[in-house]
């Protein structure tokens, strides 16, 4: 244990009161941590597994200062919490992800510029502010394209899908944002995950990565570790190296999840989370350290777990429409259940997961 490492019972602040939030508490507990969730009213499936919740918005700055006070490190469940908020919070403790990362997990041309300048390799892409930009990027995609809001973007939410020889102009308009990315059509054979810690000292450890399976722009199956037939050796490696490379360059702290397509050309990538990923929940039971266990250990200075996967894995969400499927499986031998704790199972809404042995 490294001599600046928070002392047990020292308090991790979570921003934001989701499913992360609330496995990221339960992995801080399991380490003798305590979570102090500050999640605006409503639904907060964190603050059941907490030790303090703070229940205000995210511009409350008395709540926000007050929490920060309370707090020995600060995390954060999502990627669109407000920079000035982090800027706030980082004048009382150490935050993940730091201002850079998160300015760049929020802006789709932000982060693929990183990554191009990085020499990943991105989409072809063309930054939309208006109609008349629509037509000659247009032109340059033979395939297809999609349209993406740079901004708050989630679960397929805010894109629009072109052919070629589309003007995308009524596309641009129903996105209703001036800030948009026109992104080539990429042919992959699958999509892939990759997850790496860093901590403070600048150390990387890196999770073995998951294919992932999505329907209607949600994540719906990730299998990992990922099969060398559909991920070979080489392109592990740079998945692996590319999203390490990221992580150096935004000087994260903490957890950072890329998401990739695997195409004949190599690995092309598509974008960055600097927070657990839906696709490595399987971690909880599937590597010696979880995707959790491993951010708490990175923002309190433990030393990292091995990350050696145990066996095959398949993970399945559990949307509200799939409450039958969750029901079914709850006695069912070998699969392990993880209910949110959400109290209205709406469509599209992220209500559980299940991870099982394959
Ligand atoms: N340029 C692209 N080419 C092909 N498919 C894409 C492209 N961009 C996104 N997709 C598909 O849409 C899904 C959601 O897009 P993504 O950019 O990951 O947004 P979100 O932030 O909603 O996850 C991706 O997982 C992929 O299946
Ligand atoms: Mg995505």
């Amino acid at each position: 244990m490294t001599k600046s490492a928070l002392p047990e019972g020292a308090v991790i602040g979570i921003l934001g009161g989701g499913q992360l939030g609330r496995m990221t508490a339960i992995a801080a507990a399991e380490l003798g941590y305590r979570a102090h969730i500050f999640a605006p009213q409503g639904d907060a499936p964190a603050c059941d597994m907490a030790y303090a919740s703070t229940r205000a918005d995210y511009d409350d700055l008395d709540q926000l200062n007050a929490f920060g006070a309370a707090v020995d490190t600060v995390t954060s469940e999502f990627e669109n919490v407000p920079a000035e908020v982090m800027a706030t919070l980082a004048t009382h403790a150490p935050v993940s992800p730091g201002v850079a990362a998160l300015s760049t997990a929020q802006h789709r041309i932000k982060e693929k510029t990183l990554a191009r300048d990085l020499g990943i390799m991105v989409p072809d892409f063309a930054a939309i502010t208006s109609a008349g930009d629509m037509a000659p990027a247009m032109a340059r995609m033979a395939n297809g394209a999609v349209l993406k809001t740079c901004r708050l973007g989630y679960d397929g939410k805010g894109q629009a899908r072109l052919k070629a020889g589309d003007t995308g102009e009524e596309a641009f308009a129903s996105l209703g944002s001036d800030d948009c990315i026109l992104e080539e059509m990429v042919d992959f054979s699958a999509e892939a995950s990759f997850l790496v810690a860093r901590n403070a000292q600048g150390e990387v450890s890196a999770f073995p990565a998951s294919i992932n399976h999505h329907e209607d722009g949600i994540l719906a199956t990730s299998r990992a570790p990922a099969d060398p037939a559909v991920l070979p050796p080489a392109l592990l490696k740079d998945g692996q190296d590319a999203v390490a490379a990221i992580a150096e360059a935004l000087d994260l702290v903490g957890v950072l999840a890329a998401e990739m397509f695997i195409t004949p050309k190599g690995l092309v990538f598509n974008e960055i989370a600097p927070r657990p990923h839906n696709s490595f929940h399987w971690t909880i039971e599937g590597t010696k350290t979880s995707q959790f266990a491993q951010l708490v250990r990175a923002i309190t200075g433990l030393p990292f777990g091995s990350t050696e996967a145990m066996g095959q894995w398949q993970m399945d969400n559990i949307l509200g429409q799939h409450m039958d499927r969750l029901n079914n499986a709850i006695g069912e031998d070998g699969v392990f259940v993880h209910r949110y704790g959400k109290a209205e199972a709406k469509p599209g809404r992220k209500m559980a997961h299940l991870t099982r042995k394959v």
